[in-house]
């Protein structure tokens, strides 16, 4: 995108806000989705039962054409469309175009499979954010993280993050909403939590505990982003 600005995000000028009923223009996201959308549907929740104020899911689009995610996103009437993947460069300047049509201020990856190239993440800067099913470090970047109980963890990153902290025999795992930077899994940390391994633990049985906690996650870390 050359224009940035139809990407800030618009507060309303200072003398419309004199009056009470005026607020500040509502945050508009775009959740980007590849399969089931359970975090798109904790978002929708959390909107409709007025939990998130000021915050409305402007766009849904999914990689995939049969993602769960689309439907979720339709029986809630969300403007959603499936973007097929096939060449970067042409997917992703379609994207753009898309997120500048429906005026996005915020880019959720909530299970999204595709890698950004450098240059579309640069035009988003701090704008695209995404759930990692791991411990990250403040700063994103790094091999290390301390957990709450002061044991050092290796940091999992990848598609195989949680099978990776099985693997590590850790105690603790969890899940990180961050920034999105051109390093995979690496970008600053916003909010995260910790969800212990239990005894017999599958690959299966912890992310679907991970996904519990990214449930309310992902919500706070909004209301943190709308707060900054
Ligand atoms: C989440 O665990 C997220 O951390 C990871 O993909 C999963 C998406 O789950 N990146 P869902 O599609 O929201 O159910």
């Amino acid at each position: 995108m050359s224009d940035n600005h139809s990407f800030t995000r618009n507060i309303v000028p200072e003398q419309q806000t004199a009056s009470p009923q005026h607020h500040e223009k509502p945050l508009r996201i775009a959740v980007l989705v590849s399969g089931s959308g359970s975090n798109l549907q904790a978002l929708i929740d959390a909107i409709e039962a007025g939990q998130l104020s000021n915050t409305e899911i402007a766009l849904v689009v999914s990689n995939k054409a049969n993602a769960q995610g689309l439907q979720r996103a339709l029986r809630h009437n969300l403007p959603a469309l499936h973007l097929p993947w096939r060449e970067r460069v042409e997917a992703e300047a379609k994207l753009t175009a898309i997120l500048q049509l429906f005026a996005v201020d915020l880019i959720i990856l909530a299970g999204w499979m595709r890698i950004f190239s450098t240059q579309f993440i640069a035009q988003f800067s701090r704008r695209i954010i995404n759930l990692h099913p791991a411990l990250l470090p403040d700063a994103g970047t790094g091999n290390v993280y301390l957990t709450s109980d002061s044991t050092s963890i290796p940091v999992f990153r990848g598609l195989h993050a949680v099978k990776q902290a099985l693997d590590a025999d850790v105690k603790l795992t969890g899940s990180t909403v961050h920034y999105v930077t051109a390093e995979v899994d690496a970008g600053p940390a916003i909010c995260r939590a910790e969800v212990r391994v239990e005894e017999g633990d599958t690959e299966e049985t912890l992310h679907e505990r991970i996904k519990q906690v990214e449930h309310w996650l992902i919500v706070e870390a909004v209301r943190k982003i709308q707060h900054e």
